[in-house]
This record gives C-alpha cells, sequence and structure tokens, in this order.
C-alpha cells in the first residue's frame, strides 16, 4: 500500500499574532516574524507606538504581506483589536517591555498589543526583554507571577551580554527558542500525544580508540531530532538522548547527550522505565576498540600498518526490556525487506522504519527520506519522499494508532 504525500509545516494552519513592543531587541522581531512564516503560519503583526521607534511596520507588512496595526483608530478594520484576537490561534509578544507586562498584569490596554491580549482567549506566549535590574525588580516578578498564574507562558529571557553593555538576565530568547516554545504550547493545547511520555534515540556514537580518536559512522542525528520536535508539536513529554552531533537541542526537548553506546544504553535504561513510546532512530556502533589507550597513540618510526581489534558492543534495543510502543529504523544499502524483516522480530518492534540510504534524498545528512515501514503483523507500507519532519509525524500517527488500540 501507498501512502499519499502531504506537506506538513510546524504552523500549518495555524494563526499567530505577533505583538511587538518598544525594546532595542524589537529588530530580532523581524527574524521571528520570518522564521514564523518558514515554519506555516498565517501571521499578523500589531505593535505598539514605542516599537515603531526601533522598526518600521513596513518590514512586518513585506515579511507577512499584510498590514499592520499601530493605532486602533485608523486601523482598516473596525473594531481591530477584537478582529485580531478573535482569529487569533495563538498571540506571541516578543519583545515584551516591562510596561507591557505591567499592562498586561493590570488588565490596561494603551495599545494594539496589550488591546488584543486582553481581547483574545488563545494561548499567550510572552518573550521578555529588558535591562536586567528591570527584569530582577519586584514588582516585574509580581507582574510575571500574575501572568503566569492567569496562565500565559514565557520564554526567556536569557543570560548575556544586554544592550547597555551589561551582563545580566534580560536578553530577548533567539527566534528559534521562541518558535519552539509555540510549538510546544500549542502541542500542550491540543496535541493527541499530551500526557505521553515518549523517548527518542538519535545521532551516531563516538568508540573511543585514544582520548583524541574514535570509531564513528555519518549519522547526523537529524531524523532523530525530526522525531523528537514533532513529538513535542504534538504535546508529549520527550527525552531525547543523543549521540555527537551538531544540532541545536530543540527548546522544550530533555535533552541527555551522551558519547558511547555504553552512555547510550544506560540513558536509555533509565528513560525507558516508565516510557509510552521508544523510536530508535540513533545509529549506535555495533563495535567498539576493545583496548582503548589512555594516552594518545603515537606512531613508531617506519610504521606502515596498524591493527584495531574491535569487540561487539550490546545491541541497545535488544538489551531494552520494555519501554511501551517500540520502534527501529533499518538503514541500509542492499536486501532491504528481508534485513529490516529480520531487525523487526529480534528487536522486538511494534514496526520498523527502513530506507535505502543509497537512494537520492534518502539517508545521511539529507533534509528528506523515502522510507518503508514494516509492521509486527507482517503488513508493509511504502512512504514517498518527504521531509524528515513530515516523516517523523508519519512515525507518531502509527504510534497514536497504537496507542489508541493499547489504551
Ligand atoms: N541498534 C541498537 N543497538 C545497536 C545497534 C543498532 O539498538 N548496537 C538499533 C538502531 O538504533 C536501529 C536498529 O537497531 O533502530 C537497527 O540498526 P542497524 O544499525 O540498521 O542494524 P544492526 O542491528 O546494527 O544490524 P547491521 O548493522 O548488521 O545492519
Amino acid at each position: 500500500m501507498t501512502s499519499e504525500a502531504r506537506v506538513r509545516l510546524p504552523l500549518s494552519g495555524q494563526r499567530i499574532v505577533l505583538g511587538v513592543t518598544g525594546s532595542i531587541s524589537a529588530y530580532k522581531a523581524a527574524d521571528l516574524a520570518s522564521k514564523l512564516r518558514q515554519a506555516g503560519a498565517e501571521l499578523e503583526v500589531v505593535m505598539t507606538p514605542a516599537a515603531v521607534q526601533f522598526i518600521a511596520p513596513l518590514t512586518f507588512q513585506s515579511l507577512t504581506g499584510r498590514d499592520v496595526v499601530v493605532d486602533m483608530f485608523s486601523a482598516r478594520e473596525a473594531e481591530a483589536h477584537v478582529e485580531v484576537a478573535r482569529r487569533a490561534d495563538a498571540l506571541v509578544i516578543a519583545p515584551a517591555t516591562a510596561d507591557c507586562m505591567a499592562n498586561l498584569a493590570t488588565g490596561r490596554t494603551p495599545d494594539m498589543v496589550t488591546l488584543t491580549a486582553l481581547a483574545t482567549t488563545a494561548p499567550v506566549l510572552i518573550a521578555p526583554a529588558m535591562d536586567n535590574q528591570m527584569w530582577a525588580h519586584p514588582a516585574t516578578q509580581a507582574n510575571v507571577a500574575t501572568l503566569r498564574e492567569r496562565g500565559a507562558e514565557f520564554v526567556g529571557p536569557n543570560d548575556g551580554r544586554l544592550a547597555t553593555g551589561r551582563m545580566g538576565a534580560g536578553r530577548l530568547a533567539e527566534p528559534a527558542e521562541i518558535v519552539g516554545a509555540l510549538l510546544r504550547l500549542l502541542g500542550l493545547q491540543r496535541g493527541d500525544l499530551r500526557g505521553r511520555r515518549v523517548v527518542v534515540s538519535a545521532g551516531p556514537t563516538h568508540e573511543p580508540i585514544d582520548p583524541v580518536r574514535f570509531v564513528g559512522n555519518r549519522s547526523s542525528g537529524k531524523m532523530g531530532f525530526a522525531i523528537a520536535e514533532a513529538a513535542r508539536d504534538r504535546g508529549a513529554e520527550v527525552t531525547l538522548v543523543a549521540g555527537p552531533v551538531a544540532l541545536a537541542a530543540p527548546y522544550g526537548v530533555r535533552c541527555i547527550s551522551v558519547k558511547t553506546v555504553a552512555e547510550m544504553l544506560c540513558a536509555l535504561d533509565e528513560a525507558t522505565r516508565e516510557s509510552d513510546a521508544l523510536v530508535m532512530a540513533a545509529a549506535p556502533a555495533d563495535f567498539r576498540p576493545a583496548t582503548p589507550a589512555d594516552h594518545k597513540l603515537k606512531k613508531e618510526p617506519g610504521q606502515q600498518r596498524m591493527m584495531l581489534e574491535l569487540t561487539k558492543n550490546p545491541d541497545i534495543l535488544a538489551s531494552l526490556p520494555g519501554g511501551g510502543v517500540r520502534v527501529g529504523f533499518a538503514a541500509e544499502t542492499q536486501n532491504l525487506a528481508q534485513y529490516a524483516r529480520a531487525k523487526l522480530t529480534e528487536k522486538r518492534l511494534d514496526f520498523i522504519v527502513a530506507n535505502d540510504v543509497t537512494a537520492a534524498g534518502s539517508g545521511f545528512g539529507t533534509d528528506t527520506n523515502q522510507v518503508t515501514m514494516f509492521y509486527a503483523g507482517g503488513e508493509v507500507e511504502e512512504l514517498p519522499l518527504m521531509t524528515k519532519y513530515e516523516v517523523a509525524h508519519a512515525i507518531w500517527d502509527r504510534v497514536a494508532e497504537r496507542f489508541g488500540t493499547n489504551a
């Protein structure tokens, strides 16, 4: 059987309102707007008059293709504050100044951002940005506590260098973190994996030869990270156990970094004790150097060869007793079906996601993958070429079906 290809972006079909207030970090809101659009959001921007001192409404108008409302009295739409607020699936206020939060906490509405916040029933995400002493002030902290109590979510502020040159807490969270926080928030509101604990493994392992060399493989970790992000976006509580990769930890995911198979096994053993699902997308090394040297190995004068003795690593999936719904991967270069079926049985999996890593657009380091699912019941499902994020959702769709039948 063959499934339909579909384009799925994390914020497809979501109407997001971005409220921009008057902070020097308002320029970063342009990057945020662009990232929200790239993630598929239908975006509308509202700004305070103070924000307009820092960045032009035209910037956001160009990024969104829509009018930006600053002054509700001159807005093209009658009752703009109510209409914008009504159609929002979420309101993101980034950057949010101390003054904005004081107004939100007391219900005052001097501008379009606070008006929209008061008139919406959608979830609100606030990304504060200000001087560190303003952030630490009891008045600001009391406002934050009030807003949290009413259900507002916060992302940041981060520690670091502030506009004044001082160091401290007050930097606007990075746009990618704000998008991650929004996806997590929307997932927790209505995702089908809410309340589920899932564990994902990703990336290669590095097995030491000596303190500076290792045996490894070409896994980039992209597939596993996409699986972790997709689960977060559907509301799951996600633990990601990752080997050495050059990828940023996804916001809202508990990340455990490991180097070797032994460390990965230990972390997964702990994480899967109470999990509802385990998706093993990592590429653990099958063998490791038998006797890693504790000092850097030096070559002898004239030495032309070097023998490295390898010993078998444990099979992580086979060693772990449970984990809930168990999903494995099979990266093959030949006899895909035969090898995938053998692994499905040996590793006691509910299904295995197999791919031919030599096929165009599939395998290590790419952003797309073409996979075939082999199920414990014997069925086979070939999926079209998809982005790794879409493959990730295809996996969770099938895990969710199994939750449905196991619940
Ligand atoms: N796996 C594991 N522990 C290992 C090796 C692999 O748990 N030591 C998992 C992988 O994460 C994957 C599945 O087993 O989900 C299949 O991995 P793969 O490397 O394709 O298969 P192997 O069983 O190692 O077999 P081979 O390398 O001979 O193809």
